[in-house]
């Protein structure tokens, strides 16, 4: 019986990410998946976390259960960090959930439980695994050009539901200006839209208050909204998978009653959330001095990645790819010249143009830049 289903397609990103670790040239570039790396090609462990996770040894800490919720402190502290505001705040009830992905799951069952005629808006290009999220679990997706959310929102019906990302949109690199935002709060609500934001970048574009910014402003304008936190990129704390998934609305007692279905929901697929990376960044919060450092060792990360994409859109001659954001570059190369770079210059991307920037070390800079012209036009 299990043997008559179709057979799944296995996500072709960790598909050329497995072609590329056949790859034996030298040379070879894995610009695929989103993990920030140094110069040595290395996805270093941030100082902050080394001296928490230090700690944490030191204390050896129990083994525990840590409960449906699993680690409160850590997402009230990152509550407090992305929303800045105690008015938000008090507004905002969540659990941590198994990182970003996991958050965006329990959120979407979470919109389906309690909406199952809901359609959600979904711009594209979207982030690759959007849409297979929202489909597993039953809601149905409507698609927009990412740009044009405002013009979407008219087709929108009350209980629909707009997932939008908080910054440094991957793949396209786009930040939603501020009085975008504030006219989508107003067309959301005006269309009884639920917003459903996924934030993974943030830090990573302009700094965390600007990266923020959008958000923020949106979250004080509407009555109700999701937000899926990851914090596999900001903390570099990719395999540990650390996220939350929150609920905004103005209302306590469907603050109560979310918070409750996301547990129901957490007990009937993985129970209970892994500890040691939400245990991370509880330390970090929690310490003044070490959240300074994380902070700056956060900076750096940013400006590893202007340097980087400046440096490609100087030598390419394509001053528009400055404005993107993020740990991506999406380039303006189609799915056959993306090819090519991978086959006669050994550089893996996305078929559709997108690179991971921060896989490039800065000295081979000017390779891919004399890659990616041999293979344009
Ligand atoms: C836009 C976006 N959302 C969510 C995620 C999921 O991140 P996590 O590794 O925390 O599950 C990613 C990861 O690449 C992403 O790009």
């Amino acid at each position: 019986m299990l043997l008559t289903a179709p057979s799944p397609t296995v996500d072709p990103l960790w598909q050329l990410t497995a072609d590329c670790a056949r790859d034996t040239r030298p040379d070879r570039l894995d610009l695929i998946v989103g993990v920030y790396r140094d110069d040595a090609g290395v996805a270093p462990v941030m100082g902050a976390v080394r001296e928490a996770e230090r700690r944490l040894a030191e204390r050896a800490g129990s083994k525990a259960y840590v409960g449906l919720g699993g680690n409160e402190r850590f997402t009230r502290m990152t509550t407090a960090l992305l929303f800045a505001d105690a008015g938000l705040e008090s507004r905002t009830d969540g659990i941590q959930a198994v990182a970003g992905t996991g958050a965006l799951r329990l959120l979407a069952d979470l919109l389906a439980a309690t909406g199952p005629d809901r359609t959600v808006h979904l711009g594209t290009p979207a982030y690759v695994n959007h849409q297979a999220i929202l489909t597993a679990a039953g809601l149905r997706v409507a698609t927009h050009p990412v740009r044009d959310v405002l013009t979407a929102m008219d087709q929108a019906r009350p209980g629909d539901v707009l997932l939008l990302q908080g910054c440094c949109h991957n793949p396209t690199g786009w930040n939603m200006p501020a009085p975008m935002w504030d006219e989508l709060a107003a067309a959301l609500t005006r269309r009884g839209v639920v917003p459903f934001i996924d934030q993974a970048y943030f830090g990573l574009g302009d700094g965390l208050t600007e990266d923020l910014d959008g958000m923020r402003r949106l979250l004080r304008a509407v009555p109700d909204a999701v937000v899926a936190v990851s914090a596999s990129k900001a903390w570099s704390l990719y395999s540990e998978r650390t996220g939350c998934a929150l609920v905004v609305s103005d209302d306590p007692a469907r603050r109560g009653q979310a918070r409750a279905l996301l547990e129901n929901i957490a007990r009937a697929s993985y129970s209970q959330p892994p500890a040691h990376g939400a245990a991370i960044v509880e330390e970090i919060l929690g310490d003044p001095a070490l959240a300074a450092g994380w902070h700056g060792e956060l900076s750096a990360m940013r400006a590893r990645l202007t340097t980087l994409r400046d440096g490609l859109a100087g030598r390419l001659g394509l001053p528009g790819l400055a404005e993107q954001r993020g740990m991506f570059l999406t380039l303006p190369l189609d799915a056959a010249a993306m090819r090519r770079l991978t086959t006669e210059f050994a550089v893996y991307g996305l078929p559709t143009g997108r690179i991971n920037l921060a896989g490039i070390p800065a000295p081979r800079l000017d390779d891919v830049a004399t890659a990616i012209r041999a293979v344009t036009g």
